[in-house]
């Protein structure tokens, strides 16, 4: 079976991909704390398809469980929750040595992640992933966090969880829409760093639990190498400086996040083409793989549109800034750019139509 180690400067844990891991959960759960009391936080779509799987094998490696599931989306990833979490484990009489279990996507897992680094100064955490997205991104890195009224992620921390458990059977429950925003990021994964992914993805001949450990290893990879979010972290934004600007001035409605990552790196790959950097025909190939999953290709907003939002995005290193592109399939590169040179090429390639 896949199990990767994840090294971080707070210590080494296990990544288990397996059909079926969600039996495993209690043997996990048993190595990596003293404690036998065990808080399951899920969310009210995730809760009733998965959570009495997860707490009898909790039950059977001789924890005591509870559950607490909150309404499902990101409207939940607010400090209210964080404070009725919080109310939830006193109640359970959690101690530092117990152990809570983030059980959902993206957003069970990071306001989750965030009540276990802050509840008694930090109680053991394992990450059960449910979406593509989470399985291959949100549970991989540590990073936790709730969104405020003035911003999304604006509250958080860096908290390494015990172990992560990714069991893609839960993909067969998630909706197409849910499926193919996941799969944006796995194709960035493809495009950033492995082109053998990316071939497979595009040949339709893959194994989920193969893709799914090719992806995690990327992502535990570029994290170790940079465990705070500067330098080589910056290439898995691979499509997200554009896909952010898109995100920000259709104000998160109208798109889904991959939806406006695949815009993003069809842009990336047309300013690559553009300044001779990235083979031509690369889009192309891109195009075609998108549209299998149902991705949006096309950019609709002008450079004038996008800048703004573009400038005040953070993905910058040493006062400048940079424009992540593709020196091929399967290898990225940090691209110094400022801003007039980006904007103008921006408007070459969005004006093209
Ligand atoms: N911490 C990080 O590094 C990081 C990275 C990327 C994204 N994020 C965060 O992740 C969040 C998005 O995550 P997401 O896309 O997983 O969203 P999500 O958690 O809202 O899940 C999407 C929907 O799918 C449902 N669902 C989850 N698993 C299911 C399953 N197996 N079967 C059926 N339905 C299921 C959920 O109930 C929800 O309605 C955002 O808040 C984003 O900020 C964090
Ligand atoms: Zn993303």
């Amino acid at each position: 079976m896949p199990e990767l180690i994840a090294s971080t400067s707070s210590g080494d844990y296990p990544i288990l991909i397996k059909n079926g891991a969600l039996n495993l959960v209690g043997h996990l759960a048993a190595e990596a704390v003293v404690g036998r009391k065990a808080f399951v936080v899920s969310d009210e779509t995730v809760y009733p398809l998965y959570y009495s799987q997860v707490a009898k094998s909790l039950e059977s490696a001789g924890f005591s469980v509870a559950g607490y599931a909150f309404a499902a989306g990101e409207g939940s990833k607010t400090a209210t929750t964080l404070f009725t979490l919080y109310e939830q484990f006193h109640q359970a009489g959690l101690s530092r040595s117990d152990l809570i279990i983030a059980l959902g996507g993206g957003v069970v897992g990071d306001v989750t992640g965030f009540a276990a680094a802050t509840y008694l100064r930090g109680v053991p955490l394992i990450q059960i992933p449910t979406t593509l997205l989470a399985q291959v991104d949100s549970s991989i890195g540590g990073k936790t966090a709730i969104d405020l009224p003035f911003g999304k992620n604006l509250a958080g921390a860096f908290y390494q969880p015990k172990a992560v458990v990714l069991d893609p059977l839960v993909l067969r429950t998630l909706s197409r829409a849910r499926m193919s925003e996941g799969m944006a990021e796995v194709i960035k994964y493809g495009l950033i760093r492995d082109e053998r992914l990316f071939d497979q993805i595009e040949s339709q001949t893959y194994d989920l639990e193969w893709v799914l450990e090719r992806c995690v290893r990327i992502k535990t990879t570029v994290v170790a190498a940079d465990e705070r979010d500067s330098g080589e972290r910056m290439l898995l934004n691979f499509g997200h400086t554009v896909g952010h600007a898109i995100e920000k001035v259709t104000g998160y409605t109208t798109l889904t996040h991959g939806e406006a990552v695949a815009i993003g790196m069809m842009v990336a790959s047309q300013i690559g083409e553009k300044l001779g950097k990235t083979p031509a025909g690369t889009t192309d190939r891109l195009r075609q793989v998108l549209s299998h999953y149902q991705l949006p290709t096309e950019c609709t907003w002008s450079a004038d549109e996008l800048m703004p939002a573009i400038h005040s995005d953070k993905k910058r290193l040493a006062g400048k800034l940079y424009y992540i592109l593709l020196n091929k399939i399967g290898e990225a590169v940090l691209n110094p750019m400022d801003a007039n040179d980006l904007k103008r090429v921006l408007s070459e390639v969005l004006s093209r139509a």
